[in-house]
């Protein structure tokens, strides 16, 4: 059995200097979602998703890679769950898949699926770790694609009575929900660029999906609270750290509006109760108030227990007439990139968490994913030593300690991810995990991150 403790050579490990400034009872947690890690696809009565459809149309993902098996995570949970245990997170964040648990997106659930989330979730117990559910991570079932996918309004009471359905039969195996994972994702790169499942691309569609998730997670919660009312419950969405190329009014400008279409139109409406005029503008001309049905804004802003927060870069924003119906180009800022090429800015995430509890919220905020890809390989003597990762986790959990310290009241972090895993897209190409997954033999390897992080959380807990 692969455990975090084994096989590495003894390094130097870099310190978080602000340990001391995390609450006591701070979570520590690693993350994953159904689709990037279980395979079994057509394992239990499971019924295929988009992100099936998607990931077998040729040419869409890297390599033609699909989620088919993945990880084998659906077959080898149990060994995986020991291995997480020996990291000595407090907290699991873990998706269940909608298809899994309900394959038609309509009417009782399986059985088979229930059964393996109870199994799943009565470990985790067992092994005092406390999961924090996402009930959607992009996985729709194809049937409610067919009938018109996230665009159709009625998608999102679908989504809200699958809610209800899963917190009746799992509810009594965890406290802590969240509805949807970064619903900007969902609408934008599904129905917008068309680089996600299920591939669509059109504005005014990406938009109608924006509003629909929105109020899919509204209706959740009510849901949530008359099956558990004690169940804590909550949104992840993407937060991106935006700056402008220059300071004239016309770059200025161009970050407005990427920050309504990427931040904005998700925060503003769970959190404020409605639209800003920042996404009103962005938006005229694609219908958003033809959208909004009386009493849609009330629902999707009714109270929730915490803000999830999803981090990974700040970029740069200037106006450029060319590009797309926001007139905006966009890079990564400067200097360091992850083999995504995305930027690694660390004071970024103490600038989205500062300004979420700023103009946003003041409910308790946990960063539900941060994390960056590397070029991981295995090394002659069978290690991982990714230095980069730690050095990447290190400089950000540093940075949310700052943010601590300005007074934001964070109180966990999940970094992604466990293992190594599907990657959308992207396929297998990029890695994320503490944990090095070798595709062949489906062999874990803990790369040198893991041991960091699992001597962060000792020291933490020593500490306290
Ligand atoms: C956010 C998503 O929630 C997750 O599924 C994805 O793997 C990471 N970003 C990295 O891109």
């Amino acid at each position: 059995m692969t455990t975090v403790t084994q096989s590495l050579p003894a390094v130097q490990l870099p310190a978080v200097d602000s340990l001391d400034r995390f609450p006591a009872d701070f979570r520590w947690g690693v993350a994953t979602a159904a689709y990037q890690i279980e395979g079994g696809a057509r394992e239990g009565g499971r019924g295929p998703s988009i992100w099936d459809t998607f990931s077998h149309t040729p040419g869409v993902s890297f390599h033609g890679d699909n989620g088919d098996i993945a990880c084998d995570h659906y077959n080898r949970w149990e060994s995986d769950l020991e291995l997480l245990s020996s990291l000595g997170v407090s907290d699991y964040r873990l998706s269940v898949s909608w298809s899994r648990l309900q394959p038609l997106g309509a009417g009782a659930l399986n059985p088979d699926g229930v059964a393996f989330y109870r199994r799943l979730l009565s470990t985790l117990c067992d092994r005092g770790i406390r999961p924090l559910i996402t009930l959607y991570h992009w996985d729709l079932p194809q049937p409610l694609e067919d009938a018109g996918g996230w665009p159709n309004r009625d998608t999102a009471h679908r989504f809200a009575e699958y809610a209800g359905q899963v917190l009746r039969a799992l509810g009594d195996l965890a406290d802590d929900w969240i509805t949807l994972n970064e619903p900007w994702c969902s609408a934008t790169l599904g129905y917008g660029t068309g680089a996600h499942a299920p591939g669509r691309r059109n504005d005014a569609d990406a938009l109608a999906a924006a509003h629909h998730l929105n109020l899919a997670h509204g209706l959740a919660v009510s849901r949530i609270r008359s099956e558990r009312p004690h169940a804590r419950v909550g949104i992840t969405n993407i937060v991106t750290d935006i700056v402008p190329r220059t300071r004239t009014a016309d770059d200025l400008g161009a970050v407005r509006r990427l920050d309504a279409g990427n931040n904005r139109l998700f925060l503003d409406p769970v959190y404020t109760g409605d639209y800003s005029a920042a996404v009103r503008e962005t938006f005229a001309g694609l219908g958003l108030d033809d959208l909004i049905e009386p009493g849609d804004l009330g629902i999707i802003a009714q109270p929730t227990d915490f803000a999830g927060i999803n981090h990974y870069q700040r970029v740069v924003a200037w106006h450029d007439l060319e590009a797309g119906y926001l007139e905006v180009g966009e890079r990564p800022a400067e200097p360091a990139t992850t083999s995504f090429g995305w930027s690694v800015i660390p004071e970024s995430l103490t600038a989205v968490l500062t300004r979420v509890a700023r103009e946003f919220t003041t409910l308790p905020i946990y960063v539900t994913e941060n994390g960056a890809s590397f070029a991981d390989y295995v090394d002659p003597n069978g290690h991982v030593i990714d230095t980069e990762r730690v050095e990447y986790l290190r400089g950000y959990i540093d940075a949310a300690g700052e943010a601590i310290a300005d007074g934001v009241d964070l109180r966990g972090y999940y970094a992604w991810s466990f293992l190594d895993n599907f990657e959308w897209a992207e396929g297998y190409s990029k890695r994320f995990g503490l944990v090095y997954v070798d595709y062949r033999t489906q062999e874990r390897i803990p790369k040198l991150s893991a041991r960091w992080y699992r001597r962060l959380i000792a020291d933490f807990t020593t500490q306290g």
